[in-house]
């Protein structure tokens, strides 16, 4: 576990000091040791920063409220997203890590949708796998030529690609260079999601981004 921040979390410095650091948010009923080995295998170099989601579902850590599965608790994402994108500005002073790529799974993912649409500047990119529209309405912001990857699961009952096609055209309006690939997979995570995963990183995870 890393040093006391607002978050409790995990931290890897990495064995590349000049590779983007990855923000690894997991999905519900994760904690931050979860997505640290997808990490690894996206990344291989890259410090990796996960924090463990604060809201408690009946036990199971999330990073926001949702009144049912699907139905968001919108206020709650807004004030979430605000304190996430202030634990990546600590982190940033605590450990000298640049600002990351998001690479969020599920509510991790929604998550850092919010982040993107709310506090554009706390992120240098994002992988979202399996992700939603998460808020009905957002002030506009100023993405341009932030690399955003999404990928979904053509058949995912908890959540349709559909959502994510309108996130995918909302974040391009607003200037963000999207990628958004539907995978022959459902909720779960498959080894596509690894490989796509792995060859954006390859592209975006140098300091060159923005
Ligand atoms: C959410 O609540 O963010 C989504 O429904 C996905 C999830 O269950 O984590």
């Amino acid at each position: 576990m890393g040093e006391k921040l607002s978050y409790i979390h995990r931290f890897e410095k990495g064995a590349a000091a000049d590779a983007r650091p990855l923000l690894l948010l997991h999905g519900t009923g994760g904690d931050e040791n979860d997505l640290v080995p997808l990490g690894h295998m996206v990344a291989p170099n890259a410090p990796l920063l996960s924090p463990r989601g604060k809201v408690l579902e009946n036990g199971m850590p999330r990073f926001f409220r949702r009144l049912a599965e699907g139905v968001f608790d919108e206020d709650d994402v807004r004030r979430r997203a605000d304190e996430l994108a202030d634990f990546i500005a600590e982190a940033h002073t605590r450990y000298g890590v640049s600002s990351p790529i998001a690479l969020g799974y599920s509510n991790g993912a929604n998550i850092a949708a919010a982040i993107l649409l709310l506090r554009p500047e706390a992120l240098a990119g994002a992988i979202l796998l399996r992700v939603t529209a998460p808020l009905s309405l957002t002030p506009p912001v100023d993405l341009t030529g932030k690399p955003i990857l999404i990928a979904s699961g053509v058949s995912d009952p908890i959540i349709p690609p559909e959502g994510a096609t309108r996130l995918a055209s909302l974040l391009q309006r607003q200037g963000a260079i999207v990628e958004h690939r539907v995978l022959p997979t459902g909720h779960e995570l498959s080894q596509a999601d690894v490989t796509l995963a792995r060859t954006w990183m390859q592209a975006h995870g140098h300091p060159a981004v923005p």
